[in-house]
């Protein structure tokens, strides 16, 4: 079998966040920001975060159960789990193998991808080459973030911004022509600084000095990831549907990442595509990273929004700097 005769699509999605709502008067109470700043800054209303005792494998695990259940298949149906995650349980273990463990998958590898709020885009380009492949049958592929762990809630540049939450999406084998028709993933780590957790890792390891010094927060130049977000989105759309042989008129729905609503708006624009054709969830929970698009896709596809056959586009971009796109026939 080989990537002539074999096509992969998505046949299953789920996603889960939290009941806990941050809403925007929460902050106006704490700290020296107000909603009308956060709205027409961002267009970010409330965001979900999860109990103290919550960890990213649990909400992952939840998101995934409700992706078998869509594509009505068992846990031992799955030949492999992907997580995409800036917010792991711990280093090692993966989240992936405790997701294995929870779901009682024990036929799947797993591992987790970093690429920041691209992963879930990076993840499904993996998966789609091991079904294209014909090696693997059924992929299961994770967005999962507790980014309330690692967020500063006294640095009103970003803790506005962010929430938890997982969404899930099994990639199997679908009939020729249908699936996913083109992946495009981008890095440039020069932008390294741009956005980051400076600390817990090889080069800062967890110190008295690193948490007096909050560097186990997430870091952003706001301003310089937004001229890069808003370059990029367009281009990466365009890359993957010239893979293909399509164009922006082709597209009958777009599901970006979930970062600002002006980001958004700028992709609409450039695109010349019209609103009705975007999804758009950010108001409600903010930006979960490598989770924004795997669960505006499963909202997407459970409210109906796309249909069979439609030319979907999924763009992120984020943290590395990394940034991916993927062409979608509906199925
Ligand atoms: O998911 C990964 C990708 N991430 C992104 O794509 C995020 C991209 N960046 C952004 O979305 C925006 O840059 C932010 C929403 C983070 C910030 O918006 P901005 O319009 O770029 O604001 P800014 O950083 O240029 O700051 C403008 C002003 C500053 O005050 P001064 O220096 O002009 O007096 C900030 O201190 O707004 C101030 N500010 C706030 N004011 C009220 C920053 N955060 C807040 C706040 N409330 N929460």
């Amino acid at each position: 079998m080989n990537n002539e005769t074999v096509a992969a699509g998505i046949v299953g999605t789920g996603s889960y966040v939290p009941d806990t709502v941050l809403t925007n008067e929460y902050f106006e109470e704490r700290l020296d920001t107000n909603n009308e700043w956060i709205v027409t800054r961002t267009g970010i209303r409330e965001r979900r975060i999860v109990r103290p005792d919550v960890a990213t494998s649990d909400i992952a695990t939840y998101a995934a159960e409700k992706a078998l259940e869509d594509a009505k298949m068992n846990p031992e149906d799955i030949d492999m789990i992907i997580v995409a995650t800036v917010t792991p349980d711990m280093s090692f273990p993966s989240t992936a193998c405790l997701v294995q463990k929870n779901l009682g998958a024990f036929k799947a590898s797993a591992f987790d991808i970093s690429a920041a709020c691209s992963g879930f885009i990076y993840g499904l380009s993996i998966a789609s080459q091991f079904v294209k492949s014909g090696s693997m049958k059924n992929v299961l592929v994770i967005g999962a973030e507790t980014l309330s762990k690692i967020t500063d809630y006294s640095d009103r540049n970003t803790c506005i911004l962010f929430g938890d939450g997982a969404g899930a999406a099994i990639v199997s084998r679908v009939e020729k022509d249908k699936g996913i028709l083109a992946s495009y993933l981008g890095a440039d780590g020069r932008g390294e600084d741009l956005l980051k957790l400076p600390a817990g890792g090889s080069r800062l390891p967890a110190s008295a000095e690193t948490v007096s010094n909050s560097l186990h927060y997430i870091k952003m130049n706001g301003s310089e990831v937004f001229k890069f977000a808003t370059k990029i989105i367009e281009e990466a759309a365009e890359k993957a549907l010239g893979m293909c042989g399509l164009s922006k008129e082709d597209i009958d729905f777009f599901i970006p990442h979930q970062a600002n609503i002006r980001i958004i708006e700028s992709a609409i624009r450039r695109l010349n595509i019209s609103k009705d054709k975007v999804f758009v969830n950010i108001e409600q929970y903010g930006n979960m990273s490598s989770a924004s698009i795997a669960v505006a896709l499963d909202e997407a596809n459970k409210n109906k929004k796309i249909n069979k056959g439609d030319i979907v586009v999924l763009v992120g971009f984020g943290g590395g700097l990394t940034w991916g796109s993927i062409v979608l026939k509906w199925s």
